[in-house]
């Protein structure tokens, strides 16, 4: 391993243990989301993406299917593809192929590794395209490559990651990516939609368990890289809708009242005692569209499946 690699390692375990220290001492315990995805996480997460139960990503991929080709004729010939937190490479690689004349791609993310292994594959099918990876927070990303300045762009937010987001949130992210994407640039974002809750919560709750694996790796991933002591036999999953919020809300409930070492502390937790892991939420087309509008974008046009569980955006910045 390189020293700059090493470095960048011995950051991110020190990111992990603040945050989960941190996290945990809290009244209302909670984790970031953003650490399920170590390898054995996004492994799980790929799976997750193929259950029957788990409609966001197929209905995604029917619907870039499905309009693709139009949605090349509205980003015009010559644009510049900005994908924000890159990996969900089929649903990339359904756009490359449909828009006319793209200069370049930019994938940006924050895992090296994740972004060099799709550049080299697409780089394989796309001879002499420009690709050019950004490692970056997409959240905190304040400019693109300079060889792309000036370029029209056309920015991806897939896979509805946005619902990790509060509205607060999403709000200032899509204000950055109006500022990021340019004067005329249009923005692609995937949106998963409000729905009745037999068949929301089961996306969340799959029958096969693979979602509380997901889960539950949060914290296998503490015993291995921060010294915990969970018993994963001894917390469960829980997935509920919360109404007021607007969005389905994870939890891992632990099973009995228990101590655990993390990081050489000590954390008690009470019999049903609860960690927060995620929050998914859940828009309808007109919300998002009035969010969109908050943040100085046009919204040109939605497209959502017959049963309206997905939908697909193209902004235009204003
Ligand atoms: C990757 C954030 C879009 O919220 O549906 C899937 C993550 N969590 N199952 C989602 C997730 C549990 C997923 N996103």
């Amino acid at each position: 391993m390189l020293s700059s690699e090493r470095a960048a390692k011995a950051h991110a375990e020190e990111d992990f243990a603040q945050a989960v220290l941190e996290g945990l001492s809290r009244t209302r315990r909670s984790i970031p989301c953003r650490f399920f995805y170590d390898d054995a996480g996004s492994a799980l997460f790929e799976a997750i993406t193929r259950l029957q139960e788990y409609y966001p990503t197929r209905i995604e991929t029917t619907l870039l299917e499905a309009h693709r080709a139009e949605i090349a004729s509205l980003a015009g010939a010559g644009r510049v593809l900005v994908e924000f937190g890159s990996g969900s490479s089929r649903k990339t690689r359904l756009l490359l192929d449909a828009l006319d004349d793209l200069a370049a791609y930019v994938p940006i993310d924050v895992n090296d590794t994740f972004l060099q292994e799709a550049a080299s594959r697409l780089r394989a099918r796309h001879d002499g395209f420009p690709i050019l990876p950004l490692v970056a927070d997409f959240m905190r990303t304040r400019a693109l490559p300079t060889k792309v300045a000036g370029l029209p762009k056309l920015g991806f937010f897939s896979g509805s990651t946005i619902g990790n987001l509060s509205h607060t949130e999403a709000s200032a992210f899509l204000s950055n990516a109006a500022h990021l994407l340019g004067p005329g640039g249009l923005f692609l974002v995937a949106v998963d939609l409000k729905k009745d809750l037999d068949i929301l919560l089961p996306a969340y709750d799959d029958a096969d368990g693979v979602t509380a694996a997901f889960n539950l790796n949060l914290l296998a991933r503490i015993n291995r890289e921060l010294d915990g002591t969970f018993d994963l036999g001894r917390f469960a999953h829980e997935a509920v809708y919360n109404e007021a919020q607007g969005r389905v809300e994870i939890y891992v409930v632990s099973l009995a009242e228990q101590t655990v070492q993390i990081c050489a502390r000590s954390f008690s937790f009470a019999r049903g005692e609860r960690i927060h892991t995620e929050n998914s939420h859940k828009y309808t087309v007109e919300a998002f569209q009035s969010l969109a509008r908050s943040a100085k974008w046009k919204p040109i046009k939605a497209w959502t499946d017959a049963e309206d569980l997905f939908s697909l955006h193209l902004l235009r910045s204003a």
